[in-house]
């Protein structure tokens, strides 16, 4: 792995791969990445994602340059992207990006002599960094990658991670997903074209209480007001699928509640309590997957 851009480019060994490294770096901190320095870009606000690849890089021995918003770099002037990465490139060994456009991470891989790890480019592409940790949370809870029913709910339109993690799940076998959502929020036409060239079964409804009991993973969303320019459709829109402690506990045992945050109200405070949710516990498991990536993409052994 050079970049890392997209969820299609992996295949289950890939996967496999980085997923055995992750489950040997719990509580694990080495020097592996002595000498090496990632910079961390981030165009768009990030709590998860920039400080657990900061975290990650650290944990390894290695350093980290970082830039928390577009506004405190030289984009201000009107400095390109590719321009950017071109000088960035040479303080550093390779680079995270967060950036607010669909296609900035292919755009900055294109022109960068070291690896770029995409951490979330434009509402509408892709953050391949949280597919590969849903997935790894699913495997450490589950028990397996196949043979499931997932069940994404809300914002399934503007939202980068469950388009991700859709992609990556059209690798598994007998993988059922249900897209939960109002018609404002449906999945894109790219990601179901997607699942039926994949042979995964799919459907859409607004009905969440009809799939609840089947799911084993119930994928929350955030309706992110951000992304939604219309006040008054976000407002009609925020309160619509609310995760409360009587919806999980109508879900069948051993079935997980997983969300890559940060929450606005979408999942009662009383859920954290179920057995079910594990969407704090998810944050851990990105921390092992974002220090695999590092591993991997940078050569530490
Ligand atoms: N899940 C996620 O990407 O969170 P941040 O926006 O805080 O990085």
């Amino acid at each position: 792995m050079h970049h890392l851009v997209e969820t299609q480019q992996f295949d289950r060994e890939s996967i496999n791969e980085l997923f055995a490294l992750a489950d040997t770096l719990e509580k694990k901190r080495d020097k592996s990445l002595d000498g090496k320095i990632l910079a961390a870009l981030f165009y768009e606000p990030s709590t998860r994602t920039r400080l657990s690849f900061e975290s990650a890089m650290l944990r390894l021995g290695g350093d980290v340059i970082t830039m928390e918003s577009g506004e405190s770099s030289s984009q201000s002037k009107g400095e390109s992207l590719e321009d950017a990465i071109k000088v960035i490139s040479q303080y550093a060994d390779a680079i995270v990006i967060r950036h607010f456009e669909v296609g900035s991470a292919a755009r900055a891989a294109a022109v960068s002599p070291v690896p770029v790890i995409n951490a979330g480019d434009g509402n509408m592409g892709q953050h391949p960094t949280q597919a590969l940790l849903d997935l790894y949370t699913i495997r450490r809870e589950l028990g397996r990658e196949d043979e499931l029913h997932i069940v994404f709910v809300g914002n399934l339109k503007y939202y980068r991670s469950p388009r991700s993690l859709a992609y990556l799940l059209g690798k598994y076998k007998n993988i059922r997903i249900t897209f939960v959502s109002a018609p404002e929020l449906q999945m894109e036409n790219d990601v179901k074209n997607y699942l039926v060239r994949q042979g995964v079964v799919f459907e859409e409804t607004e009905d969440l209480g009809s799939v609840l009991e089947e799911a084993d993973v119930l994928y929350q969303t955030r309706i992110a007001k951000e992304w939604i320019k219309d006040n008054a459709e976000y407002e009609k829109l925020k309160g619509r699928y609310i995760i409360t402690r009587a919806v999980a506990d109508s879900m069948k045992k051993g079935a997980i509640i997983i969300h890559p945050l940060p929450r606005v109200g979408e999942i009662a405070e009383d859920v954290d309590e179920s057995a079910h949710a594990v969407y704090f516990k998810q944050v851990g498991y990105g921390l092992l997957v974002r220090m695999a990536i590092l591993k991997t993409i940078l050569g530490g052994t």
